[in-house]
């Protein structure tokens, strides 16, 4: 079983499930490419990068964090955009976090650190703004509601959560009509079927309640007929 090799320091399902995407030198390379990456989000991924940019043009920068590393050109804007502050990223695969570190050098430094996004090291109301980039369908259940949890932790009152992700359940986009589609994009992506019947706002004002923290949808926007959304979240102190 070759994910075995990669399971020093990272969650069993990255290892299992996501090794040849992310944990691969030369996966990693090969995926960092804007035609790539790209490809993966049927041609969406300049409209699903910009609709999120311009959402985050709105929100408090003074403590922004990007909550893992994405392939393309994502980090690179963001950073620019909230220069001269500094963007915070973490992430738990260490090879993730060299490339992104070289490729935003030019721009505007990086505070690159390494953890678990289910166990965050920064202490509670640290960040005015956190955005989630494709991340949460990647999570299995359990991790998905612990990342959510740590988001409600981590996030000042009167503070932003970004979300650029896959739509709710998508029974009429023809990708999820076809059986054919929907049986290749369940297998490369093992923990979006239950991703897509989660509901996102329910969830985040669970777990904000013991922080004394709730959500609100400030804007939502459907891209690719609902296939994938971005949704901007405002937090409220629970009176
Ligand atoms: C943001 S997601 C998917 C990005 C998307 N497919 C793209 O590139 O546009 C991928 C990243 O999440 C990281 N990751 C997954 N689970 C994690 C966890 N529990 N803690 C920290 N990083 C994690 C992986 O190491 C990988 O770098």
């Amino acid at each position: 079983m070759l994910y075995r090799f990669f399971l020093r320091g990272v969650p069993f399902y990255l290892a299992r499930h996501y090794w040849w995407a992310y944990l691969w030198k030369p996966a990693i390379w090969f995926f960092d490419h804007q035609i790539i990456i790209n490809a993966i989000l049927f041609g969406q991924y300049k409209r699903l990068m910009n609709t999120t940019l311009d959402k985050l043009a709105h929100t408090n920068h003074q403590r922004t964090l990007q909550l893992t590393c994405v392939y393309g050109q994502f980090t690179q804007k963001l950073a620019k955009l909230i220069a001269p502050t500094q963007l915070h990223i973490m992430d738990v695969c260490i090879h993730q976090l060299h490339v992104v570190q070289r490729k935003t050098q030019a721009i505007s430094p990086v505070l690159p650190t390494r953890m678990n996004a289910e166990t965050l090291g920064y202490k509670n109301d640290s960040f005015t703004t956190i955005v989630l980039f494709f991340l949460l369908h990647e999570l299995p259940t359990e991790a998905r509601q612990n990342t959510l949890s740590e988001c409600m932790r981590t996030l000042t009152v009167g503070g932003s959560l970004l979300l650029t992700e896959y739509g709710v359940l998508p029974k009429q986009h023809w990708l999820y009509r076809n059986k054919l589609t929907r049986w290749l994009i369940t297998y490369y992506e093992p923990f979006l079927d239950s991703f897509w019947h989660d509901d996102l706002t329910k969830l985040l004002n669970e777990r904000g309640k013991c922080f004394g923290k709730k959500v609100e949808v400030i804007s939502n926007t459907d891209i690719f007929n609902g296939f994938y959304r971005v949704t901007a979240y405002k937090i409220y102190a629970v009176k």
